[in-house]
């Protein structure tokens, strides 16, 4: 074991549904292998949240939820949703409202997206080999606003429209576009704001708040482009992304979008950002299909975890936690969504990157940026 000062962390596991509670348990694993090793004490306790919430509870939020939350330090979560209301747009509850409703209660306003093409992934993704290697971006994605919070009119009896309003408000971009800045400073110095300007009014408020940040921080080279443009782009071009910063949505859109240069969106990880305990889950949602079938990637969660260890200031342990997964990638190992050398399964795949996480020799150069560069060598 390192030694190291006594850190105690109180995480919430939030596993959802779907493969949620599948990928949650194997990160879990690999924070129990990073207290062996650092000695490091984390202290989970488990709430329920989504589809599992609605069946045991009626709400997909419980307050015990938000009151566990709230008291930890950080919140692992794995997914929510279900076949049952994905089918059904009449139902009155549904499972994202969980997330949403967490979101939104705990302030979290930023969703910091990493994406790289894993060198052994280069081969097995749709995009040609030279169009891809060494990607590696990351998305700032507003998370508090915009489409997903403004006023809602549902499809009414009798009534045949519905609509959602995209509200944003100059301070609510500012930031994002901030800690997009930030980000990029400490990255390659480029920040590409993502919009419709041309057609939405909400989207001019992000240009020109964004314009009048440039001008307060002339070191990092900042461009603008339309969110059509951008996803065309994604594909043609990856590589000349660094930080893309947007709204709600489109971040969405866009990160589901960039996974697929990496080859899947298992690797995915994301961390929520706000003023109080931060959350951390993957990109990819309760994928119900492989429910119980030990087939998803558990390695978008893993990684979401090494964001975790980063927030806390635990850049060695976050590090390790990142060697770990691309020691397994090294060693052909994987789920079928990566087409490895040697398939295994979810629950096998946390094994082997906690027993890396245990026992691997790791030497760190000097840290990468908090959101998920890391040096091995
Ligand atoms: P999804 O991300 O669950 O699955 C889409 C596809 O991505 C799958 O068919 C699979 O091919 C692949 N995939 C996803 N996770 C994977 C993993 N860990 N390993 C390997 N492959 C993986 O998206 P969906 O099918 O559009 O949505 C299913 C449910 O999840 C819906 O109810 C939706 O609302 C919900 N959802 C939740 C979240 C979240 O909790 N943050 C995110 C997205 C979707
Ligand atoms: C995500 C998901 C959620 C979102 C849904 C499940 C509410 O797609 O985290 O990417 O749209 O934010
Ligand atoms: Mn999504």
């Amino acid at each position: 074991m390192i030694m190291s000062e006594q850190i105690t962390k109180k995480i919430a596991v939030l596993p959802g549904d779907g493969i949620g509670p599948e990928v949650t348990h194997q990160a879990v694993k690999v924070l129990h292998a990073i207290e062996e090793r650092f000695g490091y004490k984390f202290e989970f306790s488990k709430a329920l949240i989504g589809a599992c919430a609605i069946d045991q509870t009626g709400s997909p939020l419980p307050q015990e939820t938000i009151d566990l939350c709230e008291s930890a330090d950080a919140i692992l979560l794995g997914a929510v949703g279900a076949p049952k209301y994905d089918n059904d747009p009449d139902a009155k509850v549904r499972p994202e409202q969980g997330l949403l409703g967490l979101r939104k209660s705990l302030g979290l306003y930023l969703n910091i997206r990493p994406m790289k093409v894993y060198e052994q992934m280069v081969q097995h993704s749709n995009l040609k080999a030279e169009v891809i290697s060494g990607v590696d971006l990351t998305i700032y994605r507003e998370l508090g606003s915009g489409i997903y919070f403004g006023e809602k009119e549902e499809l009414a009896e009798g009534s045949s429209h519905a609509s959602d309003l995209c509200l944003y408000t100059v301070e609510e971009v500012e930031r994002v576009v901030r800690d997009a800045f930030k980000a990029a400073r400490k990255r390659r110095g480029k920040l590409c704001v993502v919009d419709k300007a041309n057609v939405l009014a909400s989207s001019r408020l992000w240009r020109k708040t964004a314009r009048r940040l440039a001008d307060e921080n002339p070191d990092v080279e900042v461009s603008y482009m339309y969110v059509d443009n951008a996803a065309m782009q994604l594909v043609l071009n990856p590589g000349q992304f660094d930080v893309i910063v947007t709204s709600n949505m489109f971040g969405d859109i866009l990160s589901d979008l960039a996974s697929t240069i990496g080859g899947s969106i298992g690797l995915l990880p994301s961390a929520s950002i706000g003023t109080g305990p931060a959350l951390f889950e993957p990109v990819h949602g309760s994928y119900p299909e492989a429910t119980g079938k030990d087939i998803a990637n558990p390695l978008a969660m893993i990684l979401s975890v090494a964001q975790m260890l980063d927030h806390f200031g635990l850049a060695e342990a976050a590090q390790t936690v990142r060697y770990g997964v691309e020691d397994c990638l090294n060693k052909g190992l994987g789920t079928p969504d990566l087409h490895p050398e040697h398939e295994v399964g979810c629950a096998h795949l946390g094994d082997m990157v906690s027993v890396a996480v245990h026992d691997g020799k790791i030497q760190l150069k000097q840290s990468g940026t908090s959101t998920g560069v890391s040096t091995i060598i």
